[in-house]
């Protein structure tokens, strides 16, 4: 289990979490039970953040999970843009949704849940600014968006002197386009964190075989988790970690045992040419 203090910033928001955190977008009330369970083991960990969304029935999920008591936890979610539905009026409207569903009077990290072609990301700087100033949110962010569009929302927030806090984008071994499109650097330049959602790939980055992934990666891996006696998912996770300071994975994980282990990636540390020898085996597989 991780060490309380060793956490990453949520970009300059002041808001501190364990470097995992945990994806939830497949909770449901009939697992009640397992889902309960998970989070009183993500909470039991320290403050780990927890990624729902409007659009995920798990809003609800987590929301009874909160009704259990105070927590430690941080949590997140993400309102969902979609076309006559990008007003400020609408995201404070739908974030007021979102804070009944989980049973919260202020949401620790309020996304804007992707960029929509056409609309000034103007519109959404504003709703994200008055959720922030009207004590409804504690930090902001954004997912899916590319370096530009980062960029362009970061500069509306600090007009109001609100910084971007995090972009949630698709990252891990299998899918790097956040190394070269400009997006981790952006994070870097601009001190945002980068919440990497599909951290294990959906899931093929947790098996020893798997015909989407090359023989030489899971080969690699495989010797890895071998060598600090943990699974091809800790390495892979732990990989991330290493990547970047910037980076918080969040795996998604409906069974305790799986969150379990995926605390426990933050343990150990690759070595460097650990570290090297994934890279390079993992540049053939990225899509
Ligand atoms: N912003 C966006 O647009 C966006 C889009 C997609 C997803 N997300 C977020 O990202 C989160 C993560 O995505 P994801 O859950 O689809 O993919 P993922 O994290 O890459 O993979 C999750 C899969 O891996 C399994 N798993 C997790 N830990 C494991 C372990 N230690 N050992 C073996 N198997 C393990 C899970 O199984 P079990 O379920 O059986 O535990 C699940 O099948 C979502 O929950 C959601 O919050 C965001």
């Amino acid at each position: 289990m991780p060490a309380e203090h060793d956490t990453r910033p949520l970009g300059r928001s002041g808001i501190h979490v364990l470097p995992l955190g945990i994806g939830t977008n497949k909770w449901r009330r009939a697992d009640r039970g397992a889902a309960l369970e998970t989070y009183r083991t993500i909470h039991d960990a320290g403050p780990s953040m927890i990624d729902t969304a409007e659009s995920y029935f798990s809003e609800r999920v987590v929301g009874d999970c909160l009704r259990t008591g105070p927590t430690r936890a941080v949590i997140a979610s993400k309102f969902l843009p979609l076309p006559g539905r990008t007003s400020p009026r609408r995201l404070i409207r739908a974030l007021d949704g979102s804070l009944a569903r989980l049973g919260l009077e202020t949401i620790d990290l309020y996304y804007v849940h992707y960029p929509l072609p056409l609309i000034d990301l103007a519109m959404f700087a504003e709703g994200l600014v008055e959720a922030v100033k009207s004590g409804r949110a504690r930090a902001v962010g954004v997912a899916n968006f590319n370096a530009d569009q980062m960029r362009r929302i970061a500069d509306h927030l600090a007009r109001a002197s609100i910084p971007l806090a995090a972009n949630q984008v698709n990252y891990s071994l299998l899918r790097r386009a956040a190394e070269t499109n400009g997006v981790l650097d952006a994070c870097r330049e601009l001190d945002v964190a980068l919440v990497a959602y599909f951290p294990l790939a959906s899931g093929r980055l947790t098996q020893a075989s798997n015909s989407m992934v090359t023989k030489a990666l899971l080969m690699c891996l495989a010797d890895i988790a071998r060598a600090h006696d943990v699974s091809i998912s800790q390495v892979a996770l732990n990989w991330l970690l290493a990547r970047d300071s910037h980076v918080i994975p969040i795996p998604g994980a409906t069974k305790p045992d799986h969150a379990r282990a995926n605390l426990d990636a933050l343990g150990w540390r690759l070595s460097e040419t650990e570290f090297d020898a994934i890279d390079r085996a993992s540049a053939k597989d990225e899509t």
